[in-house]
This record gives C-alpha cells, structure tokens and sequence, in this order.
C-alpha cells in the first residue's frame, strides 16, 4: 500500500467526520464486490409503475441496485432468480463470456426460476453493465429501471487514480436512462408504432435511478465513467458551468482505457457505449452534465409493423396500467424528441483544494493489439423497410438460425454500411472486443468531431463492443475472435449481434453468429 492509498483507507475507516468538509457519501447505489454475490434476484418493486429493480444478496446482507465491483480475474458465482411475471436472463454486456453464461437469451429463465451463473472475469479494467437480455422482453425491462454496472479494476485503472489524485468521492460510475415524466410520476412503458419503429424516447434524465441527480466532489480531478442506458436515445454529452462549455479528457470506452487522453468539448455515446472521462473542477463550485441538442438524422418514416415475438402474447406486460398513447399521431406529446438537449446530472463542488492538481498522465494504457485480418471478411448491410422496419441483411432475426459461421481465433474485418434512407445505430457485438479501423460518408453532426485519421471519433480510438453507425456511413471494423483455452469455452459458441436501439433489438434487428 503506498501513502496515498493508506491515507485513503485510513480516512475511510474513521468515516465522515474526516472527509473534505461539506462532501458527503457520493453515490445512493452502493459498491459490492462482485465475488460477494450469493444471489442476484429480479424483482418488480412497483407493479403500478412497472418499475423493476435488482436485488444482490451477499449472504447475510441485501442490496438493492448494486454497483458491481470485481478485479480482473476474480469470479461471479451466483443463483440468479427471476422474480418478474415475465421470462428474462441477465447478460453481462462487453464481458467475454461463453455461450452458457453469456445471458444472451437462448435460454431465458422462466418466472419464478433461478439459474446458476459462474465464470471468470477476463477483461480489462473499465465499465461494463448488466441487463435482461430475453427475446421480446428487452426493452421493456430495461426501461423499468434493469440496467447494472459493473466496475472492473486492474493496475492500469490504480494507476490513473492515484495519478489524477483523486479524492474520495471524486470517482462515480453512472448509469443514464431516460423516463417519462408526467405529473411527477414515472410513466410505465406503452410504446406505440411510432416508439416501436424509432425506438421508445423519455422526457427526462435518470441517473443511478434519480431524476434531478446531484454528487459532491471535492476540488480537483473527478473521474467518471459513464453508461448510456436509454433504451433508444442518443446522448452528446458534453459539461457546462453555467452556460459556458467546460472542456473535459476522454480517458477509456466500452472496453478500458486508451492509450493517451483526448481532449474534448463534447462526445456522443449511444444506447450500450460508455465513456470514461475526467474534468478538473477548477475554481467552479458547480458543474452540470447535458446532452446538447443535436440532429439525429432519422431519414426513415412509416409506420412499419412492428415484429411481436411469440413470446409476448403469453405474458403481461410489468405495468399494471398501461396507458397507450395514440398510434396515429407520431411521436409521443410528452417525449423530448431524439437529439432534444436534455439536462442529465450535476456536480457540486464542496471544499477548498488541498493541493495543487496533477496534470494527466500521457500515456494510460497498452492496447491490445489491433492487427488484423488483411481484407474485409464480412459485409453487413442495415437497411429500412417500409413493411418490416429496421434489418440487418435484408433479414428479420431468427433465433434458431446458426448464424454467421465464424472461425474460433480468427480475425475479420467487418464492413458495416447503414442505408441513406436510415437512423443512426448502435451495432453491439457480444463477447467480443473490436476496433473501429475506418468510417467513410459520415454526414450531420457527427462529421465535425471526426477528428482523428481514418475519419474515426475520438471514442473509436478505444476498444469498443458497441458502435453507432449514422445514416450512408459505412464503417471498418477489427474483430480478434480469439477465444480463452479454456473448458467452458469449449464446442460451438453461439453470440450476436444486435442494434441495441432496444425497440430495434425486440424488433429483429438482430443476427447471431456460431464461432468453432
Ligand atoms: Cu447490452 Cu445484446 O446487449
Ligand atoms: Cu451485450
Ligand atoms: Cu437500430
């Protein structure tokens, strides 16, 4: 332990009487070690509402909506127990997970069931989520509030903390959805044709679960790593102190850190993409979190039929009154429409600096290596078809098919390529890393912050399992198929890959792929 850390400790066994004056304990969602995990349940918590929430049992102790904390190679072993009238799984999302463990759906747990869950965590340090994965079923329990993190370390992740100086409660890690909002209340999810084909929009920002969210940091460098967990808006983050834009550093995406800080004004991060950031509170004693307005380029209109799974007929949906708004008439009345400038969380600065800040460090971490197979292995087209909605391949998902046949420790290069006549989205490929390697006919907003070679964003220079694909874009890709050698590894791995718009997922946007 060095000093730094053991003066840490130390504070934090002495409690809050020690800590920076006027800062209090950060984050309502408390940290649980995921080794700690005896059982996961699923539960509803308001059958009015419809709102759901996760419940870790550590054996003796119960916390509800955890964040999960785990160190790279420790183990999640735990009875997961499904408490909802409706089937779901709990898929751990950008984990590097065999089929079995993976929660991607093929094998749903049933209400009442519980199932066993065990495996080893591979992957680097960042932030990483958990959600129901059941065909059908996705985006509505998303929406009722399932989204968990969690927080992989490793010692790339400590040395940048104890590189930032980072005070106590200087680190969060947020998850941001969108509800809702009428009355005061928490509207229960009724998507109508409109919500189905776009993907379902809310009206106001919750993060960890709160509206209106508010931390206290101490002056200084804050670290925040940050999930977008709505279930079809995108969010062009960027901070403000008042109206004047406060300028922040890119440290990591979906899968870790970068190889060196990006200096930024603003970033866009879609449905399933996270961003590890830090800003310098400076003098400033508040500093606020906002999605800036932005175009989303949604060029597709109709009202396409929207695909039911079979499964739906057979279950209630989690609210016990759902309202369902007019199917006529476009978009909801009280939905901020995608790319509408939302304001997301608050950060309130409490103390004096101890310290002169540290500048960052250059360099963050090493990349896994990026080379690759030397020609496009697989082309994938998403299309709008005004009968069928949103495809991949022309095709609608079907969940017996094998799939792409992909070859066990292989490397491709996907061409992704997203039809003009479109909506920008967010391509996520389970169990595996990629790296984005080109974008080319990018237009709209997201042209002006194509700033490094390639055409790539700034968050395409990190490892990533979730990608946004705009309208005409086309995008190159450097999938590393390598699976661990390990047993539970082993035969043919079924994964996929989806929108994860989840109105696009429910509604067949979706392909698997077989790799052996
Ligand atoms: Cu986060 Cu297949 O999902
Ligand atoms: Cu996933
Ligand atoms: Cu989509």
């Amino acid at each position: 332990m060095n000093r730094r850390r053991f003066l840490a400790a130390g504070l934090a066994s002495l409690g809050s009487a020690c800590a920076p004056a006027g800062v209090r304990t950060a984050a309502a969602s408390p940290d649980v070690a995921l080794a700690d995990v005896r059982r996961l349940m699923v539960e509803r918590s308001d059958p009015i509402a419809g709102r759901c929430r996760y419940l870790a049992d550590l054996g003796g102790r119960q916390v509800a909506q955890p964040i999960l904390v785990a160190r790279r190679g420790e183990r999640f072993n735990a009875l997961i127990e499904n408490r909802l009238p409706q089937p779901t799984t709990v898929h751990f999302h950008g984990l590097t997970l065999p089929e079995a463990q993976d929660g991607a759906g093929f094998a749903p747990i049933a209400p009442g069931a519980a199932r066993r869950v065990q495996f080893e965590v591979r992957n680097r340090s960042g932030l990483y989520w958990f959600h129901p994965h059941a065909h059908g079923f996705t985006a509505e329990q998303v929406q009722a509030g399932l989204a968990g993190l969690l927080v992989v370390k490793d010692e790339d992740d400590a040395a940048l903390d104890a590189a930032l100086d980072l005070a106590q409660h200087n680190r969060l890690a947020l998850a941001i959805a969108d509800v809702r909002v009428a009355a005061g209340e928490i509207r229960p999810y009724a998507p109508d044709a409109h919500d189905c084909l776009h993907g379902w929009l809310g009206n106001r920002a919750l993060v960890n679960g709160r509206l209106d969210a508010a931390w206290d940091v101490a002056p200084g460098w804050v670290r925040l790593q940050i999930l977008n967990a709505c279930n079809a808006r995108g969010l062009l983050l960027a901070f403000r102190d008042g109206e004047a834009p406060v300028p922040f550093h890119l440290l990591g995406t979906d899968g870790g850190l970068l190889a060196a800080p990006q200096a930024l004004e603003r970033v866009f991060l879609y449905g399933g993409e996270r961003v590890d950031v830090a800003i310098h509170t400076g003098t400033r004693q508040t500093l606020a979190a906002v999605s800036l307005e932005f175009d989303p380029r949604h060029h597709a209109h109709g009202e396409a039929a929207h695909h039911r799974h079979a499964a739906r007929a057979s279950y209630a949906p989690l609210a016990a009154a759902t309202i369902c708004a007019d199917a006529q008439g476009g978009m909801a009345a009280d939905a901020l429409p995608d790319g509408g400038a939302l304001p997301l969380f608050s950060l309130r600065v409490a103390g004096s600096a101890a310290r002169p800040a540290p500048s960052l460090p250059e360099r963050l971490s090493q990349l896994p290596d990026g080379a690759t197979a030397q020609s496009v292995t697989r082309r994938v087209r998403l299309d709008f078809e005004p009968h069928s909605g949103f495809v991949i391949d022309g095709m609608a998902y079907r969940m017996d098919e094998p799939g792409w046949p992909v070859s066990r420790d292989g490397r491709e290069v996907w061409e992704i390529k997203n039809s003009p006549i479109s909506m920008p989205h967010a391509m996520h490929l389970h169990g595996f890393a990629f790296r984005v390697l080109r974008r080319q006919g990018t237009f709209g907003p997201a042209r002006a912050l194509a700033t490094a070679f390639g055409g790539r964003l700034p968050t395409d220079l990190g490892v990533k399992d979730t990608v946004v694909v705009w309208p005409n874009e086309t995008l190159w890709l450097a999938v590393d198929f390598t699976l661990p050698r390990d047993p539970a590894f082993g035969g043919p791995q079924r994964f996929m890959f989806h929108c994860h718009n989840l109105e696009h997922e429910d509604g067949m946007m979706m392909r698997n792929l077989t790799v052996a």
